[in-house]
């Protein structure tokens, strides 16, 4: 086992935080991890750390999960079943899918972080949830060292959500996810408008899965920032679902808040928007701030500590339930 001491996490995570690993150490096979598991009862995980807000040191073993690899399980005319290790990065599977013509995740093209995490947030962007293709995910149990099988419901896939969120946090390691891709007939998903006008503007009618893939990459490239260049962990705040009545009080006020209708009573609204509205967008305080393209992204301009983005969140929190009476939500773990 080689574990390494006082290693900076800052390459390890997308927003760029300079924090410190008391012990640290990269896995490479389940076995591995399984040896791991059964000695150290006090692990931290770290993934593609795309999806995580550092504020302090680390004091518990540090764990990179380095396993890699993908295999096809079995295929059809129409469908093809892959298994993807959880190391494995995403966008670079969604390439490697693409390449193969396989299709169902073009839509999720150049969405930072590695395969395993994929499901605990339920990644999602352009109309797809990757709970769409997902039909297993294979997790060790931590307390027990045994490989556990979660189907797509026992996954209990939300907006943002997922069972490795709530009721079994903390328990078990993400070791590979399965997915259930499209091999001939794709089932295209172009309508959400912002794919159909990139489409339009290349005069693509007939979209192969790629030329979905190329827009998506597109768009993303054109609003969010790249967090090679700053650093990011993509929407830090979940779009809130607001009750129909508080919407027809703010809609008297704003005419013009965007909207997505859940039920009769329930109506989604971009945090985005709220947040540009109450004058955030683009604002910088030190190195942290909002970026100018996306209001729902904070960003890391160089040396911002994860306390400094945190209090930036919280005043954001603040300011929105002062002026629209709307709890902002975070999407983001924050790990203090
Ligand atoms: N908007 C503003 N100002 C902003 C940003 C957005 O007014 O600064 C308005 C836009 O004009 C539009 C609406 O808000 O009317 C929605 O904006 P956008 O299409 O950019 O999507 P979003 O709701 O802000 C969500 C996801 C993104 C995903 C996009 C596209 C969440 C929390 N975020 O953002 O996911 O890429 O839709 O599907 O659901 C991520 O989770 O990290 C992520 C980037």
């Amino acid at each position: 086992m080689n574990i390494q001491e006082n290693i900076s996490l800052k390459e390890y995570n997308t927003f760029g935080i300079e924090v410190y690993a008391k012990r640290f150490i990269s896995v490479g096979s389940v076995y591995e991890l399984q040896q791991i598991v059964a000695k150290e009862k006090d692990i931290f995980l770290l993934s593609g750390g795309s999806n995580m807000l550092l504020t302090k040191d680390i004091e518990k073993l540090v764990i990179h999960l380095n396993i890699e690899g993908i295999s096809i399980d079995r295929e059809n005319e129409d469908t093809v079943h892959v298994t993807v290790n959880a190391g494995e990065n995403w966008h670079d599977f969604v390439l490697w899918s693409i390449s193969q013509n396989y299709g169902g995740i073009e839509n999720l093209s150049l969405i930072p972080g590695n395969v395993g995490t994929c499901p605990i947030q339920n990644i999602g962007a352009y109309g797809v949830e990757v709970k769409d293709v997902i039909s297993q995910v294979t997790a060790l149990e931590i307390e027990t060292g045994k490989l556990v099988q979660f189907s797509n419901s026992d996954c209990e896939f939300g907006y943002r959500n997922s069972i490795f969120k709530n009721q079994v946090k903390g328990k078990y390691i993400i070791t590979s996810v399965s997915f259930m891709l499209t091999k001939g007939k794709h089932n295209l998903n172009t309508s959400y408008g912002a794919i159909e006008k990139e489409l339009q503007e290349r005069n693509i009618t007939n979209p192969t899965i790629k030329d979905v893939s190329n827009a998506v990459i597109a768009i993303r490239q054109s609003k969010l920032p790249d967090p090679k260049e700053i650093g990011n962990s993509g929407s830090f705040f979940k779009n809130p679902v607001i009750p129909a009545t508080l919407f027809d009080e703010l809609r008297k006020e704003y005419p013009t808040i965007p909207n997505y209708p859940i039920s009769e009573e329930e109506i989604k609204v971009p945090a985005g928007w709220l947040i540009e509205q109450a004058g955030f967008k683009g604002k910088r305080f030190g190195d942290a701030g909002v970026h100018e393209k996306q209001a729902l992204v904070l960003v890391n301009y160089k040396n911002a500590t994860g306390k400094e983005i945190y209090k930036l969140a919280q005043k954001i929190q603040h300011t929105i339930k002062d002026k629209f009476h709307i709890d902002l939500e975070i999407e983001v773990n924050i790990i203090v």
